[in-house]
């Protein structure tokens, strides 16, 4: 029997057009009924800004723009449907106690200007937040302005920079270890600093004769991402501390990774001078596309004086106040008091943890990582074979030599129904998979990553040529990712 060929176009679902596309002359979305007031026309309203020369306006009916619109949002992947384990990113479950919190009448309604007397509440949810994270760093003060972890990083170079100004010295380069977070050189380079790396020894972790040799009096210090990208704990986080102070500089610490450490190891406690979190990494606030993200700086005594103005105090009397009185602060670094929805959202987590829910969060990350490495090391290989904390770091050489590489993988992965891992990063690993399950997953999705990877592996011995063709069950296939980098369309025409 001849075969039929399908003509059939398949239905949106599958594929949308844009809201443009669909237009139809005519199409009208809303039924109004008859004015039965003076109609006021909408250029006397608008003024200049009215316009009637819009081109192309889209002309859809109400059910269309309803259907359009419900299946985009189908098409995204979410911390909602399925593991995430994009390494460095930290994508934990958003619990929805933290957003019904923070969208409380009072919290949510309360305006940054308001006099003091009058948000007390709202102050108070912002001290709070700041006493558990310093109580969680052990460091001796926190500004929550820093809107994200690479403005926390950018804010802690420049408390940096005014401490070693106001004691008149000029020094010149930061100490970047090649095992930082892609961020750390930028916020330097930012801060005005000049970047120099430091080599990893073969443990991945910091290199303390190269240290020693680095570290001369033209060095502001050292800024170390702890544990760094490949999931290991500097051990030797004590002496590498004990060196740079004996040389006049000071230890920055990248502190996104804390959901490795918190309550089992806190940075004040190891010589750390300035660090930042990731409010939106380690408790639980949403990542949004570029934010509202948050990245509290945390400093010890001697740099407490710079810290963004205005600080959050309380006052004898148990009340909170803002202190504008900060004659050798750094200024702002962002309007209001950062982005207080966040702190709302991680007060929410930290206070329905407690301290002992905190630590089992930690621990179970640290273990589910683990877990990972142990049933994949066979397959994958694995660089840097240390103890590892939150997440593990495979390099794709075996597959390489089928011509396969991190990326291949990391498309296939999307066929049996996984967010893929972080590709090509950390740099120090050429072709890096790294993978951060985080604590919010069980073992029967770990176990169901585990063996969608081992399979993958499995199917580039036996035909890697699928493999790169991969994905094979989806609404789009290969798009040329750096073609849509380096020259995007941005602009739709008919
Ligand atoms: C270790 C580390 N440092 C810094 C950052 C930068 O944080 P942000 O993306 O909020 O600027 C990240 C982000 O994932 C990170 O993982």
């Amino acid at each position: 029997m001849k075969r039929r060929t399908n003509q059939a176009r398949p239905h949106v679902t599958r594929n949308e057009d844009l809201i443009f596309e669909r237009t139809s002359p005519g199409k009208w979305g809303a039924e109004l009924p008859p004015l039965d007031v003076p109609a006021v026309r909408p250029e006397q309203l608008l003024a200049e800004s009215f316009r009637e020369d819009v081109e192309g306006f889209p002309e859809v009916s109400e059910l269309e723009v309803v259907r359009h619109f419900t299946r985009l949002s189908t098409w995204n992947y979410a911390i909602d449907l399925g593991l995430y384990p994009l390494g460095s990113c930290t994508m934990k479950y958003n619990p929805r106690i933290n957003e019904a919190v923070s969208r409380l009448e009072g919290l949510a309604t309360d305006h940054p200007y308001a006099p003091e007397q009058l948000v007390q509440g709202c102050l108070r949810v912002l001290f709070e937040t700041m006493r558990c994270l310093i109580e969680i760093t052990g460091m001796d003060a926190v500004s929550l302005q820093p809107a994200a972890g690479a403005q926390g990083e950018l804010t802690g170079l420049l408390l940096i920079r005014a401490f070693l100004d106001e004691r008149g010295q000029k020094r010149k380069r930061i100490l970047v270890p090649d095992s930082a977070h892609g961020t750390n050189p930028a916020s330097v380079a930012i801060a005005g600093y000049e970047v120099q790396p430091l080599k990893s020894d073969a443990r991945g972790c910091v290199d303390l004769v190269e240290l020693d040799h680095a570290m001369t009096d033209e060095v502001a210090g050292l800024m170390l991402t702890n544990p760094n990208t490949l999931g290991i704990f500097e051990g030797q986080i004590r002496r590498i501390a004990d060196l740079v102070h004996a040389r006049g500089g000071l230890v920055y610490m990248d502190g996104a990774n804390m959901n490795a450490l918190v309550g089992v190891a806190r940075p004040g406690d190891f010589g750390v001078d300035v660090m930042h979190l990731n409010l939106h990494k380690t408790f639980s606030t949403p990542h949004g596309g570029g934010g509202p993200g948050s990245g509290p700086v945390a400093v010890n005594k001697t740099l407490e004086p710079f810290l963004p103005a205005p600080t959050i105090e309380q006052a004898a009397d148990g009340s909170c106040r803002l202190n504008y009185d900060r004659p050798q602060s750094i200024g702002r670094v962002r309007s209001f008091y950062g982005n207080f929805g966040m702190a709302v959202r991680a007060l929410a987590y930290l206070l329905a943890y407690g301290p002992e829910g905190l630590r089992r969060a930690t621990e179970d990350a640290v273990l589910n990582s683990n877990y990972i490495k142990a049933r994949l090391k066979d397959i994958f290989d694995l660089p840097y074979d240390a103890p590892s904390l939150h997440e593990c770091v495979f390099s794709d050489r075996r597959q390489a030599a089928r011509g396969v590489r991190t990326g291949d993988v990391a498309k296939r992965l999307i066929d049996y129904g996984f967010h893929p891992y972080t590709t090509a990063f950390p740099l120090i690993v050429p072709g890096a998979l790294m993978i951060e399950p985080t604590e919010s997953a069980g073992k029967a999705e770990l176990d169901a990553f585990i063996d969608a990877l081992r399979s993958i592996a499995g199917e580039i011995e036996e035909d890697p040529e699928f493999v790169l063709k991969a994905p094979h069950t989806t609404r789009v296939r290969r798009l040329d990712e750096a073609r849509a980098a380096r020259q995007p369309r941005l602009r739709w025409k008919p």
